[in-house]
């Protein structure tokens, strides 16, 4: 969206009419990024805070979409090399300005969530919030029980050690010496996964994420969302108070 003046956003909202609108300003009723504002000139989008008497503007409808992303997409509202982003992904029945909640890498698919609401947002970032979530990776190399040890029990890296994880060899290929791993982590590190294998000395080929605390892909195509039910929204935020 495009800065336009206070009082045009503030009429856009609902709040009062233009005119009505300038006369708040005038009186002090507005705070734009938490200062009081009184004069006309300025002009805000949606990423101001905009607040009438202490009031927030309510702007645009929450949304909470759950995405199936493909490889080959970055998670981002936009891409300085021009590549396709997963907001590229939506199509006319999504107007909202949503953005991923945490990433999946370029070449990982699977369960992303989008939202526009910020605080939803924030809330099931925070590593304190303990969101599990499963992914299923093809590893090169046969995995060991030590090593299964050693990544559920927390692989030490520069700036963090992971906290519990869990392990499952869903099955092992000999003669193309690689396996399939399901693994669930809370966190959500930067290539946590595939440095959490890489420590370990099994390159990660391919990854995928199945499922977001109870949330799973099913039903989905690769490519394609849906909407949370407002149930699934009440469950997560109460999930993770
Ligand atoms: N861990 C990774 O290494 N990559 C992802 O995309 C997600 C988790």
């Amino acid at each position: 969206m495009e800065k336009v003046r206070l009082q045009k956003f503030m009429a856009d909202a609902g709040v009062a009419s233009r005119r009505k609108s300038e006369e708040l300003i005038a009186e002090g009723h507005v705070k734009v990024n938490n200062k009081v504002v009184t004069e006309m000139g300025i002009k805000v989008d949606h990423s101001d805070k905009v607040e009438v008497d202490g009031m927030p503007l309510e702007t645009e409808k929450k949304r909470y979409i759950l995405m199936y992303k493909p490889r080959g997409v970055i998670s981002a509202v936009k891409d300085d090399k021009g590549r396709k982003v997963v907001t590229d992904l939506l199509e006319e029945d999504v107007q909202e300005r949503v953005y991923p909640i945490g990433r999946l890498d370029y070449d990982t698919s699977g369960l992303l969530l989008l939202t526009n609401d910020g605080e939803f947002a924030n809330h099931l970032m925070h590593p304190r919030y303990h969101v599990d979530k499963t992914y299923v990776a093809k590893i090169e190399g046969i995995l060991e029980t030590e090593e299964i040890k050693k990544l559920e029990s927390g692989i030490k890296f520069k700036d963090y050690t992971t906290s519990r994880a869990k392990v499952r060899v869903m099955s092992k290929d000999k003669k193309k010496n690689s396996s399939i791993v399901r693994i669930t982590i809370h966190e959500g590190h930067n290539h946590q996964v595939k440095n959490m294998f890489d420590a370990v000395g099994h390159k990660v080929e391919k990854l995928a994420r199945e499922n977001y605390g109870f949330l799973t892909l099913d039903g989905l195509v690769s490519g394609k969302y849906r909407d949370l039910t407002r149930q699934e929204v009440a469950q997560l935020k109460q999930d993770n108070r």
